[in-house]
C-alpha cells in the first residue's frame, strides 16, 4: 500500500429540495456573486428562476454561455474580467461540468495578476481563489467534489486538466431532480465517463482489497442505474444513486493507497475533445476497450480476470485469457448498450491526425509512466484501433 495525504474540503448537501439551503450557505462568503452557467438548460428546468428568487438579497452578476469543453476564450477571459470589475466575493456555478471547470478556472484566474494561462498551464502557481459554491445539473465529471477543472483553448488543440487544492468547490448542492432532464446522449456519456474514472483508479499495478470493492460496487452501481435513467428519466432512486456514484468517481478517495495508473484513457480523450469538440463521454467509452485489449498481456490479466468476474459476473473457471477478452467484450457491449457511437468516426474523427494527436498526447501527458506504458506508436494503434 502507497502512502498518501488526502482532503476534500467540500459539503455536500444531497437530495431533493435542499436549493433551500442556498442563501445561508451563501450568506458567510459575501454580497456580490458572480453566478455561471450554460446554453440555457438551466432556464428550462425552471433553476434559474429560483436561483434568483433565493438570492434577491444578493448582487447578481452573470455569465452565460459557457460551452461543454469550456473554452479558455472567451469564457474564463469573461469570467475573469467581470469578477475583477465588479470585486466579486464568490462564483455560484449553475450546470454540468463544464460550467463547473470553466467557473473554478476563472476563481482562481481572478485572483492572479498576469494571464489566467499560466496558472492554468503550472507555469505559475495558484496561490488563491474566490469561493465557488455549485448546483449540478448533469452527473457526470465529478467535478463537483474534486479540484480540478479541464480548460479548452481552441487555436493551439489543448485541452488542459488544471488541478490545485484552491480549486475545491465550498459547497455542491446536490438536487437529483434537476439531472431528470438530461438527454439519453448525455445521461449515457455521462455514466461512462465516471465509470472511465474508476477504472483509471482500478487498473494499477498495486491496488487494496477495500479499493478493489469500492470500484467494483461503483462500477456496478453506475451501470444499473444508467440503465434505469434512461428507461425512466425521472427515476428518482435511480438518478439520485448515479449522482451519488458520479460525485464520488472523480475524488481519488478509490486510489487512495494504490499506485497511480497515469489516466491514460483520459490523456488520450482530452486530444479527441481538444482537435474535435466531441463529448468527453463518448470519446472515454470509444477508447476504453480498444486501450483494454491494447494493454492486455501476461503481467495484466490477472486484473482483467478479476474486473471481469467481479463487476460483469464472468464464469472464473475458464481460462485467464479467455475471461479477460469477455471482460472486455463485455464492456464494449455495455457502452453500445446505452446508446453511445462506438466508433470514431461516428463521432466525425477520421484516420487524417491520428499521427499528430498521438504526437501531441505524448509529448503533453507522459503517458511513459502509465500502468502500462504508452509510447506514441502505442497511441498510434489504440487511436487507430478506435476508427
Ligand atoms: O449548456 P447547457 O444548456 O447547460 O446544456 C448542457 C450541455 O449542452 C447539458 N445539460 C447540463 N445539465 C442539463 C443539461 N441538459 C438538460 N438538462 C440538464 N439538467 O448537457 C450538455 C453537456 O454539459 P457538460 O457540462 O459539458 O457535461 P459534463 O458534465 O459531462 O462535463 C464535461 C466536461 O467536464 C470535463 C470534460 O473534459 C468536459 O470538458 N471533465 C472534468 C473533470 C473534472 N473537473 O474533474 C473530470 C472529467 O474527466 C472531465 O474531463
Ligand atoms: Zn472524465
Amino acid at each position: 500500500m502507497q502512502n498518501f495525504d488526502y482532503m476534500t474540503p467540500t459539503r455536500l448537501i444531497f437530495g431533493k429540495g435542499v436549493i433551500s439551503n442556498l442563501p445561508a450557505v451563501m450568506k458567510p462568503l459575501g454580497k456580490k456573486i458572480l453566478l455561471t452557467y450554460g446554453g440555457g438548460s438551466i432556464k428550462k428546468i425552471g433553476l434559474y428562476d429560483k436561483v434568483k428568487e433565493l438570492l434577491a438579497g444578493f448582487e447578481i452578476y452573470e455569465l452565460p454561455g459557457i460551452q461543454p469543453n469550456p473554452k479558455y476564450d472567451p469564457s474564463v477571459l469573461a469570467g475573469v474580467k467581470i469578477c475583477k470589475e465588479k470585486g466579486i466575493d464568490a462564483i455560484l456555478a449553475v450546470g454540468g461540468g463544464s460550467v463547473l471547470d470553466c467557473t473554478k478556472a476563472i476563481a482562481a484566474g481572478a485572483k492572479y495578476d498576469g494571464d489566467p494561462w499560466d496558472i492554468i498551464t503550472g507555469k505559475a502557481p495558484t496561490l488563491s481563489a474566490i469561493p465557488i459554491v455549485d448546483i449540478l445539473t448533469l452527473s457526470a465529471t465529478g467535478s463537483e467534489y474534486d479540484c480540478g477543472g479541464v480548460i479548452s483553448r481552441t487555436e493551439t488543440n489543448d485541452k488542459i486538466g488544471y488541478v490545485d487544492p484552491h480549486l475545491f468547490p465550498v459547497c455542491s448542492i446536490l438536487d437529483p431532480t434537476y439531472t431528470f432532464s438530461v438527454s439519453k446522449k448525455q445521461t449515457a456519456a455521462g455514466c461512462a465517463d465516471a465509470m472511465n474514472h474508476i477504472m483509471e483508479q482500478y487498473f494499477v499495478a498495486d491496488s487494496t482489497l477495500l479499493n478493489d470493492g469500492f470500484c467494483e460496487a461503483g462500477l456496478k452501481s453506475l451501470m444499473a442505474n444508467a440503465k434505469k435513467c434512461l428507461e425512466n428519466p425521472e427515476d428518482y432512486t435511480a438518478r439520485a444513486e448515479m449522482m451519488f456514484a458520479c460525485t464520488l468517481g472523480c475524488n481519488g478517495i478509490y486510489a487512495l493507497g494504490n499506485s497511480h495508473s497515469g489516466w491514460p484513457c483520459h490523456a488520450i480523450e482530452h486530444a479527441l475533445s481538444a482537435y474535435y469538440d466531441i463529448t468527453h463521454g463518448e470519446g472515454l467509452a470509444i477508447i476504453t476497450p480498444r486501450w483494454m485489449k491494447h494493454i492486455l498481456n501476461d503481467k495484466t490479466v490477472d486484473r482483467f480476470v478479476k474486473y471481469g468476474v467481479n463487476v460483469f459476473g464472468i464464469d472464473p473457471k475458464q481460462d485467464k485469457y479467455e475471461i479477460a477478452n469477455q471482460a472486455i467484450e463485455a464492456t464494449y457491449k455495455f457502452f453500445e448498450s446505452i446508446g453511445i457511437p462506438m466508433h470514431l468516426k461516428d463521432v466525425g474523427i477520421d484516420d487524417s491526425r491520428i499521427g499528430e494527436m498521438a504526437h501531441h498526447i505524448a509529448v503533453n501527458e507522459g503517458l511513459e509512466n502509465a500502468f502500462v506504458p504508452l509510447l506514441e506508436a502505442d497511441l498510434v494503434k489504440i487511436l487507430t484501433e478506435s476508427l
